[in-house]
């Protein structure tokens, strides 16, 4: 028996719908991993009737027997990983054999959030742009992994390894607290009997992920990869620096999930029939008028980790094209399609003017991208209510040549439309 392994990638500014998605393809699954990004993602599954809302563990938690992991590649809040666990309910039992955490995934330490803070206040100082982080201390987090004085997970359970890097930690950040923002240095005794307390927390979850997921592959296992945020927010292909600060396109999967690119299967892109983005940065799509008020009022489009309102605005194929290129998107998911209904007109971009001229491509040039303006095609909209629709039939012809655009722009075909918020109101394609 082979294993079947996918991907699941944000194909614009995250908030796509991706964890609803997680939890229809879990059913069909048998380990689902996390591989980046941190407690800054919320993943929201509506199933019999609960909502549930998952910042840091992976989506497929809601089904028993399945495998989850935290890969290496994530930063961990390990105060929302402990609320997340009790939330389940009911509690699923002997949890820790199938809840693995990375002994490599990094430790977001309360000078990260202060940090994140204090640096978006400087560039406010400065009169420049805030990124509008969620605040959970991501960056920061990542800035240590990459300057090598990060806490691991492995460290919380190692008493002298953890002395050791919170005393080089503390020694650093006590200076950029003190010397750059004027603030008190952190407090060594605090921080290490927070981080021992953690230890004993994680002690029954932590293991050794990659080993886990090749036995996994070997074992014929299927697994999916479930990403956070999306391709403008990567940070080496997004819209940098109003990024987040991982690799959330499907390559990030090979190395914070870490699994070979040959092992890849297939990469599934989520998109919403809209656009969405909270923080700063391009949108090149957004409408400040009545449609955004709308596309809000209508999809709920408020941050499930920030409870900041989301920007809103019409789909954009010159991005959702990038998004396929950079992460090898082979299947779209679309979803929130119920939304537009009822809309008087409904627009997609096709292609950007810039300086003049027109693109087809979205360029990787961050003054471009400030400066694009999107050239739309108008489609025909539709009124019906679509929500009660299970097969691409029952939609109304103009939702379904809405789809049909879409696939012909990407060249790629849309495996699942989503046309309201619970689980069942899935139309499958074709997977
Ligand atoms: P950070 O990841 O908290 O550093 O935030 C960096 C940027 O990414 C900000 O614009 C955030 O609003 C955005 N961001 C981070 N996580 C998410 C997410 O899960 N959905 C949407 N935007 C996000």
């Amino acid at each position: 028996m082979s294993s079947r392994v996918q991907v699941l990638v944000g194909a614009q500014w995250g908030d796509e719908g991706k964890g609803r998605v997680v939890d229809v393809l879990a059913r069909d699954v048998d380990v689902v991993v996390r591989y980046q990004g941190g407690a800054n993602a919320g993943h929201t599954v509506i199933a019999d009737g609960r909502t549930h809302v998952f910042h840091l563990l992976p989506s497929g938690m809601l089904y028993p027997n399945r495998t989850c992991v935290i890969g290496s590649g994530l930063v961990i809040d390990p105060d929302q990983f402990k609320s997340e666990l009790n939330g389940l309910d009911p509690q699923p039992e002997s949890i820790n054999t199938r809840l693995v955490v990375s002994y490599g995934a990094h430790i977001v330490m309360p000078y990260h959030k202060k940090l994140d803070a204090l640096s978006e206040g400087a560039r406010s100082q400065r009169g420049g742009s805030v990124i509008g982080t969620t605040g959970r201390g991501i960056g920061p987090c990542y800035v240590d992994k990459y300057a090598r004085l990060g806490i691991r997970a492995e460290d919380l359970v190692s008493p002298s390894s953890l002395k050791e890097k919170l005393r080089a930690n503390v020694d650093d950040k006590g200076k950029i607290f003190e010397k750059i923002y004027g603030e008190p240095a952190p407090d060594f005794d605090e921080l290490y009997a927070l981080a021992a307390k953690w230890g004993k927390m994680l002690a029954p979850y932590l293991g050794d992920s990659t080993l886990e997921i090749d036995a996994a592959y070997s074992a014929g296992k299927n697994i999916l990869f479930e990403g956070a945020q999306g391709t403008m927010l990567d940070v080496d292909h997004g819209t940098y620096p109003f990024v987040t600060s991982s690799s959330c396109v499907a390559g990030g999967a090979a190395i914070g999930g870490a699994i070979g690119p040959g092992r890849i299967d297939k990469v599934i892109g989520v998109s919403k029939a809209y656009c969405t983005r909270v923080g700063s940065g391009p949108f090149p799509t957004e409408e400040t008028g009545s449609v955004g008020d709308h596309l809000r009022k209508k999809g709920s489009e408020f941050g499930v980790t920030t409870g900041r309102p989301r920007r809103c605005g019409w789909l954009d194929l010159v991005a959702l094209n990038y998004a396929v290129k950079v992460s090898g998107i082979n299947s779209i998911v679309l979803t929130k399609l119920d939304i537009l209904s009822g809309l008087d007109d409904i627009k997609v971009c096709v292609a950007y003017k810039m300086g003049g001229k027109e693109y087809s491509a979205f360029p990787s040039s961050a003054t471009m991208i400030g400066q694009a303006e999107p050239v739309y095609k108008t489609l025909t909209p539709w009124k019906e209510d679509i929500s009660g629709a299970r097969a691409f039939g029952d939609l109304p012809e103009k939702a379904r040549d809405y789809v049909r655009f879409i696939e012909e722009a990407t060249s790629v075909k849309i495996g699942m439309i989503g046309v309201g918020p619970g689980r069942e109101d899935t139309i499958i394609t074709g997977f």
